[in-house]
């Protein structure tokens, strides 16, 4: 009696690993076609890539605010951006002139076409590169980024080659990690020329792309985004922010420091990077999350 007990036990307990197995083999084998898919036939996109200093130093600004020093370290010279025993290895590439990096070679197409529509070269997917946040901006300040890429000192830094793990692909799957930015642009978008840069919830609106990555499509936050990291708070009008004032809101996203007493921590609201936005473009902020229903 016993042994027969057993003996099914062991038949069902064979069956649950096989067929784990066999749902892991098509996770692997369905996010491997997403990460290797060619993307051809996207439209291109021309536009004058002014070099002067005016548009160098908005790009230098741009680069901070927008997180690109964050990934792609401050000299933008690339680095191991993910490096974790369940994830794997995710590379940010190295964007300068020098050895092992990009901008010997990319032409101001490449640029465009990498931060628009997420692919590089080859036209394949750019792997956790923000991209459909960089979609989105003026083609002024978009040219500004390129230029200033473009202006950087030159770096050797020959990087590894990303290597995921199962984790990464599962989480990928199941869309709880940000891995193909490819795949949640509007293609076919057609970006508008400039902006004007003043403190309205116009331009709060546009520099809110920002933050829409980990505060959600409705800025009313939600579940973490990674799987680990605290509730992303809510910032329109139905959360703290529209009960702040505007030197309240400035602070927070200056220091971190909330009204409540809370201290956010950098490494899950990234307020070392907002305190370097401009107070025009904090208030613009401010104006338009504290309304937004
Ligand atoms: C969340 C981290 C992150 C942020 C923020 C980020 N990048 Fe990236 N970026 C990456 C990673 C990772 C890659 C490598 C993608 C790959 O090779 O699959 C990458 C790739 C690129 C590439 C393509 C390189 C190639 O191999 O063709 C360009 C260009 C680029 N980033 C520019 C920028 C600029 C400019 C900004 C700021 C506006 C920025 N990135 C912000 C992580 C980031
Ligand atoms: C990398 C993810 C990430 C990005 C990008 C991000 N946030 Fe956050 N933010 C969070 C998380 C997570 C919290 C909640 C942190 C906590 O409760 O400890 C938060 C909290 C906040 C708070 C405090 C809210 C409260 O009620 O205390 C404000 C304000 C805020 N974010 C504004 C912004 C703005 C504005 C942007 C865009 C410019 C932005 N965040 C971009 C993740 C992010």
């Amino acid at each position: 009696m016993l042994k027969k007990i057993l003996k099914i036990a062991l038949i069902v307990l064979g069956s649950i690993v096989l067929i784990l197995g066999a749902f892991y083999a098509f996770i692997h084998f369905q996010v491997e076609n997403r990460i290797s898919k060619t993307y051809e036939g996207i439209p291109e996109e021309s536009f004058p890539i002014a070099q002067d200093s005016a548009a160098i130093a908005q790009g230098a600004h741009l680069t901070i605010i927008k997180g690109c020093q964050d990934c792609h370290g401050k000299n933008l010279a690339g680095q191991v951006f993910i490096d974790d025993p369940g994830l794997g290895r995710v590379v940010s590439a190295n964007l300068t002139k020098g050895k092992g990096g990009i901008g010997s070679s990319y032409t101001d197409q490449d640029w465009i076409r990498a931060l628009r529509h997420g692919i590089n070269q080859e036209n394949k997917p750019l792997l956790i590169m923000p991209s459909y946040e960089t979609a989105m901006l003026t083609q002024q300040d978009l040219g500004a980024i390129i230029a200033y890429c473009k202006s950087i000192p030159a770096v050797d830094n020959e990087l590894p080659d990303h290597a995921l793990k199962p984790l990464a692909r599962i989480l990928t799957y199941f869309d709880q990690l940000p891995m193909l930015a490819v795949e949640k642009i509007d293609h076919s978008m057609k970006a508008p020329e400039s902006i004007s840069k003043e403190a309205t919830a116009d331009y709060g609106e546009y520099l809110a792309v920002s933050c829409v990555g980990c505060h959600k499509e409705n800025l009313k936050g939600g579940a973490p985004v990674v799987p680990g990291s605290p509730q992303v708070a809510d910032i329109t009008s139905t959360g703290n922010v529209s009960k702040w004032t505007e030197e309240q809101f400035i602070r927070t996203l200056r220091t971190g420091q909330t009204p409540e007493g809370k201290q956010l921590q950098n490494e899950f609201m990234p307020w070392q990077m907002t305190q370097h936005y401009t107070e025009e473009e904090l208030v613009a902020l401010y104006l338009y999350l504290k309304d937004k229903p």
